[in-house]
């Protein structure tokens, strides 16, 4: 009897003293965290928060509202360098144009690698491109130069214009029967559409609807916990990607036997089968192998486009909606332009887009003063000096501000001004080492010509085939972070020009 208890006696000082042991080091590792936060931020000479919650640090501010959260972040040091505390992490807010550059430029194993998102592999796959670094990521881009040659941004041009012709017809429709429509969403749809018809518009066909809702299954996951379990967002799409891939590597085969037989490149894809084919020929020929031209890894490949394609395009498309209904003297320039280059409407081309000068300029000011992907974060793979006092230590977290170096050096840089983009005031150029929206360095955005081409023609038809209302609302001035820009409501109404003239 005695023995038994002192046999449970022992058990329950046992189990108390592990518990008293876990304790005392989870305690001990969040004093070392905070500890080193703060020594590190003494040292570095950095404004930011002393002391931030234990491993939360920051973050529930950060969730509740981002912009705000980063503006004020932004406003401890407008070009410089600033610091503070996410989960666990030890995080650098980076402003100065110079130092976002020497980041961006910066790209390897040991210094800094892309952080998307805790469950960014499992959802976009380990092998994405934006993952991808030195001389196997150079060979892929450089195949890529195919597929925004002149010929093929007019191919994608005519693409373009057919989808965004027929969402105008539906908005102007819908707006029969209901209005006002909030044009996040609409923008959206149109820009998944665009894409998909754009990159592999005759190879996916009947199965539009399918690939859509897998995609948005996808997306889901980005603004989910990553939590990995069955019927979770993160399970769905993770099962949701590999229908896509699938489906794209079905694209790849009959795209590889189309232009086999002579075909001419009708989409993105074609024009990038084409290449592989050539590249896959001179490879034999060396005795090389090309690392990418297998039908898996093209699909893979395909599906990066589409989901490097959809955010910022979508959200500078509601910009721009929003921006001309805000700019009225701007959008009558903008028409009158079109009518003087298309004066019946005459379908777009490659040679009219690249005359539309003012278009053009209005399109560039607005990826300047809203430019959709404010921050591309980073991961220090390493301790990297990043100035005189500062070193950016291990495991911490970077955050290049896209949107402060586009506020650097150009005038009034807080007015939306399309005429500092004229061929007379040319800031673009003379300020192009702080107009970073397609980021800069070896990820730069492979499609920027592609997505100025889009949202000049959308502008150009928009402004052409409707006429457009914004209904404005406490909030339509706010900004939100989805985690690139929107404004925080687009509400619009949209009636056919011929109807209201
Ligand atoms: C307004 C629209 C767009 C904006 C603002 C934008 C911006 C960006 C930015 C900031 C990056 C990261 C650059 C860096 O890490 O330095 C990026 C990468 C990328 N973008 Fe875009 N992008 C847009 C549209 C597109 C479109 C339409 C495509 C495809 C046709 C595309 C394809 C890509 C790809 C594939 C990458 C990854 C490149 C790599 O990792 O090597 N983007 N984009």
């Amino acid at each position: 009897m005695q023995l038994t208890e002192f046999d449970s006696f022992n058990k329950f000082l046992s189990g108390n003293l592990v518990f008293l042991g876990v304790s005392i080091a989870l305690v001990c590792y969040l004093l070392f965290e905070q500890l080193r936060y703060f020594w590190w931020k003494r040292s570095s000479k950095l404004p930011g928060p002393s002391f931030t919650l234990p491993f939360l640090g920051s973050i529930i501010e950060m969730v509740k509202n981002p912009y705000e959260f980063w503006e004020k972040q932004r406003l401890l040091d407008p070009q410089g360098v600033s610091a503070n505390f996410l989960v666990g992490r030890i995080t650098l807010f980076v402003t100065d144009s110079a130092l976002v550059r020497a980041i961006l430029n910066n790209n390897s194993a040991k210094t800094f690698l892309l952080a998307l998102h805790p469950s960014a592999r499992l959802i976009l796959g380990k092998n994405n491109i934006a993952f991808m670094h030195g001389p196997e990521h150079k060979e892929l881009r450089k195949s890529f130069l195919a597929l925004f040659t002149r010929k093929a941004l007019g191919v994608y041009l005519t693409l373009q214009e057919t989808t965004i012709k027929s969402h105008l017809q539906r908005w102007i429709e819908l707006c029969k029967e209901k209005s006002p429509l909030e044009m996040s969403f609409f923008c959206r749809d149109l820009n998944l559409e665009t894409s998909q018809y754009v990159f592999a518009g005759p190879y996916i066909g009947e199965r539009r609807d399918e690939f859509c809702s897998w995609y948005i299954t996808v997306t889901k996951a980005f603004i989910s916990a990553p939590v990995f379990f069955p019927g979770t967002n993160l399970w769905k799409a993770y099962f949701a990607r590999k229908k896509i891939v699938a489906l794209l590597e079905n694209a790849v085969i009959q795209s590889k036997r189309y232009m086999a037989d002579g075909g001419s490149p009708r989409c993105l894809l074609d024009f990038w089968t084409q290449r592989v084919l050539e590249e896959v020929e001179e490879a034999a020929q060396q005795g090389r192998s090309v690392s990418y031209a297998n039908n898996r890894k093209m699909a893979e490949t395909m599906m990066d486009f589409l989901f490097a394609s959809q955010d910022a395009s979508t959200a500078s498309l509601t910009w721009t909606l929003a921006l001309m209904a805000d700019h009225p003297d701007i959008l009558k320039r903008v028409q009158e332009e079109q009518k003087r280059l298309r004066p019946n409407n005459e379908p777009l081309s490659f040679e009219l887009v690249e005359n539309m000068t003012f278009t053009r300029q209005v399109v560039k000011e607005i990826l300047r003063y809203r430019p959709p992907a404010v921050m591309v974060p980073q991961n220090a793979m390493g301790d990297v000096p990043l100035t005189d006092n500062v070193t950016v230590p291990k495991g911490s977290f970077v955050m290049p501000s896209i949107w402060s170096c586009c506020m650097q050096g150009f005038p009034e840089a807080y007015k939306f001004d399309p005429d500092r983009m004229s061929p007379e005031r040319q800031e673009d150029i003379k300020y192009r080492q702080n107009f970073l929206t397609f980021g800069i360095g070896p990820h730069v955005c492979v499609g920027r010509e592609y997505a100025i081409n889009n949202l000049i023609a959308f502008l150009a038809l928009v402004s052409t085939e409707c006429q457009f209302e914004r209904y404005r609302t406490k909030k339509s001035d706010d900004i939100i972070y989805l985690p690139t820009i929107y404004p925080a409501d687009c509400l619009m109404k949209f009636v056919k020009v011929s109807a209201c003239q």
